[in-house]
């Protein structure tokens, strides 16, 4: 644009005003500057600095590349000018005098490294290696307008590019996602626009799932078996995860899918572009029922299985290391996947294996006596020792899941860390190379707020917070042990995952906090800051088209019950800092409402509605929440049976604190009983008239928490003559989600002092006892 607004300038002036016009969008584009707050950047860079002015991109703008074999990996940015900006890139040898973008060899930098200088005249992207060219490509990306995202042309966008001066390069090595394709399948067509993005948060390790007890995701030309049956499962998708029936093993499959080898070859060649390896793991000797099913003869008993629709725990049904043909028939499938995929690791699982079976085995019980081996937990380690030596005469790393350290841990294995640190503390402390990936910080199945707003997960929690927290390091580990800590990754168990975008919704914005802590210098590390960059990335998410979560802005309340004055008390934060909130009581809530700074005191039942606000416009989920007050707040509570030790609630005022338990029935709120009924009475410390009592109660199939059965209203005077006034009914329905519901108990009204409430749990014929959980019985 410069030498085309010069030459203007110096045209005729009959069109003064036209140029002029003209002239102030030159100016702007030759004068613009940046601020650090413009700067999205994520991960953020090792070291960057910034300067005044900016690098337009325009259609004259050239791409200089080094050597021919770039051309692969230009599209990061080629494709996005191709759609937005409706120009292309030309690709030249020789280097022009000004607005080029190079991209230029510099061997002195190591492996990933990369150095972008920006100047109004040129950018110049220099790196030793193909990874560092990515991650330069991928960082010029990110300084571009996020309008550059856009599928479709934008006009009257400057294309600039902030002068900077960046020289980066990763903290760890092995910056790591995994996603679970077995409990959901997922197709290639997703799969490869998921590497493009992690590649865009320079992320460098795909972890591929392929092996579940609920499906076999790859074609096993040796054994069609694994994914002509092994692949498909009985459809129950209608029910909780962990609710779903057992399958007889003739009854017709048909939710499923793989990824032929050709497909498989077509993926792990896309990620190597984009420099992403990929690790596929290939699970033993548990979480294989999809084999078995397939090749029962895998197993120790032989017997017919059909793959399970849903949850199966303990895992039982597991691979016989007793018989020889077990561990041919795993050399033969690694056989067939070795090729597949060149990078250097193989992951064979190794996680929660009940080897039950194994005890009464008699060809695992020959297997132990004659390798010497101490027992059952040996005999995991005998196995994963033949996986290692098999994978080492192929040129290939085994690691696993940290189990596999109990049995004897393989002498070349790399461990991943998943039962919290400590595996990884240990494996390193032995002198093994480790992924640190714990459910603490790194399980992208979990909640990321409230699960009262969410959709159903995982029944744990890790907000976004939580997962900027991570570091892969401990400082409990001698120098020695933290250079076996090869890294990070974050894991998407895919049990409550059915489509692409409950896929992207758990990944984003998670996976951003994931890439800036693997890759960033710990020093460098600033929640603040970096919550400031990715409100701003997801605007660019926006435009990217992905589904990511908005939950960091849901206000969480969190209350107390003053028990005298009867009272309660409401604060309100969101997980971003410095939100402005605006709340509502008992009307609508929008951009007038009053903006929240102090805790709100209530004595009646309310409405709150509350919402953080930017520019005018409430952000995420609305929190609307009823506060009800009733003639039992605060009353004693009589309990015939006890609660179980395990949900107590807040103790013996729970049931009439106003405070109400959400969907995550371990939040502290539920009172929990199991195999045995409800029966607590209300003091309501003098006669009152009453003529609906409503139990508050939470159903959770997965986890055997249903509504109850039946519920008995008693009332009396004295305490000890009790009139049965009502009674319900309630009848069984397949429920897939959490979900709280109050009962009602109507009937005539009468003054009464005490209420004795008799909730029954749902009882089923033959099965384990269900639990009953109760919050806030309400008296009316
Ligand atoms: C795991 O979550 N079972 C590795
Ligand atoms: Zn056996």
């Amino acid at each position: 644009m410069k030498s085309i607004c010069n030459k203007l300038r110096f045209r005729i002036g009959i069109l003064v005003l036209l140029s002029a016009i003209f002239m102030q969008g030159c100016e702007e584009t030759e004068r613009r500057s940046f601020t650090e707050d413009d700067l999205v950047l994520i991960p953020k860079p090792k070291n960057l600095e910034l300067r005044e002015g900016s690098f337009s991109v325009n259609s004259e703008t050239k791409l200089v590349l080094a050597e021919d074999s770039l051309q692969i990996i230009t599209p990061i940015i080629t494709d996005l000018f191709d759609q937005a900006a409706g120009f292309q890139l030309q690709t030249v040898k020789e280097t022009p005098e000004e607005n080029f973008i190079q991209l230029k060899f510099n061997s002195k930098l190591g492996n990933e490294a990369y150095n972008l200088d920006v100047s109004n005249d040129q950018v110049i992207l220099e790196s030793g290696s193909h990874l560092g060219f990515v991650y330069g490509l991928e960082t010029i990306r990110q300084l571009l307008p996020k309008e550059i995202e856009s599928q479709s042309f934008v006009d009257n966008t400057n294309w600039l590019i902030p002068n900077v001066s960046i020289s980066d390069v990763p903290q760890y090595s092995w910056r790591g996602n995994m996603l679970d394709v077995s409990r959901h399948f997922f197709d290639k067509e997703y799969i490869k626009k998921h590497l493009d993005r992690m590649a865009f948060l320079k992320l460098n390790t795909f972890h591929f799932h392929l092996i579940d007890d609920q499906g076999w995701r790859i074609e096993i030309k040796k054994y069609p078996k694994l994914t002509e049956v092994g692949a498909f499962r009985v459809d129950q998708e209608d029910k909780h995860w962990n609710a779903r029936a057992e399958n007889d093993s003739n009854a017709e499959a048909t939710f499923g899918g793989f990824y032929t080898q050709e497909e498989i070859k077509e993926i792990v060649a896309y990620a190597s572009d984009l420099g992403i390896r990929v690790v596929p793991e290939i699970e033993m000797p548990a979480h294989v029922m999809s084999a078995i099913a397939a090749y029962p003869w895998l197993s120790c008993t032989g017997e017919a299985i059909a793959v399970p629709s849903g949850g199966v725990w303990p895992i039982t049904s597991i691979y016989c290391p007793g018989k020889e043909t077990t561990f041919e028939f795993l050399e033969d499938v690694l056989t067939e996947v070795i090729p597949l995929f060149p990078g250097e690791y193989i992951h064979v699982g190794g996680d929660e294996a009940t080897k039950t079976n194994w005890e009464s085995c008699p060809d695992c019980q020959r297997r132990i006596r004659e390798e010497g081996l101490s027992g059952v937990e040996e005999l995991q380690g005998y196995f994963m020792q033949r996986m290692e030596n098999f994978l080492a005469e192929n040129d290939r790393t085994l690691i696993g899941w940290d189990e596999i350290l109990e049995g004897g841990l393989p002498e070349e294995a790399t461990v991943m860390s998943w039962r919290g640190f400590e595996g990884g503390w240990e494996a390193s402390k032995e002198g093994h190379d480790v992924v640190m990936t714990p459910t603490s910080h790194m399980y992208f199945d979990y909640y990321q707020g409230n699960p009262d707003n969410e959709p159903i997960a995982f029944n744990a929690f890790t907000p976004l917070s939580q997962v900027y927290k991570f570091r892969p390091v401990l400082d409990s580990m001698s120098t020695a042990q933290k250079e076996h800590i090869l890294g990070g990754q974050a894991n998407l168990w895919a049990e409550y995952i059915p489509t692409e975008e409950q896929s992207e919704y758990m990944l984003f914005p998670r996976l951003t906090a994931l890439s800036e802590v693997v890759w960033t210098p710990e020093e460098k590390l600033d929640w603040n800051a970096y919550a400031r960059r990715v409100q701003k990335m997801m605007e660019r998410f926006d435009i990217m088209g992905i589904n990511y979560a908005k939950s960091a802005y849901a206000i969480t309340p969190s209350s107390k019950i003053n028990l005298d004055s009867k009272s309660i008390e409401i604060t309100m934060e969101a997980e971003f800092p410095d939100q402005q909130i605006r709340y509502a009581l008992n009307e609508e809530l929008n951009n007038n409402s009053p903006v929240y700074e102090n805790p709100i005191s209530l004595d009646t039942s309310a409405i709150l509605k509350a919402a953080v606000f930017k520019n005018g416009q409430p952000m995420g989920t609305k929190l609307e929440k009823e506060f009800v007050f009733h003639k039992g707040v605060a009353s004693e509570v009589d309990y015939k049976n006890e609660f179980s030790d395990r949900y107590k609630g807040s103790g013996e005022t729970t049931l009439v604190d106003v405070l109400r338990g959400s969907k995550n029935f371990h939040d502290g709120r539920w009172q929990g009983w199991i195999r045995r009924p409800a029966v607590v009475t209300l003091d309501l410390e003098e006669n009152k008239s009453v003529q609906d009592i409503k139990v508050g109660t939470i159903e959770h199939q997965g986890a055997g928490i249903y509504f109850p059965q039946n519920i008995i209203v008693e009332v009396s005077t004295d305490n000890s003559d009790f009139r049965k006034v009502g009674e319900m009914d309630i009848d069984f329905e397949n429920n897939p989600e959490s979900l709280i519901k109050d009962f009602s108990v109507d009937f005539e009204e009468q003054e009464a002092r005490y209420i004795r409430v008799s909730v029954e749990p749902r009882s089923f014929s033959g099965r384990r006892g269900s639990w009953l959980f109760i919050d806030e019985i309400l008296v009316n």
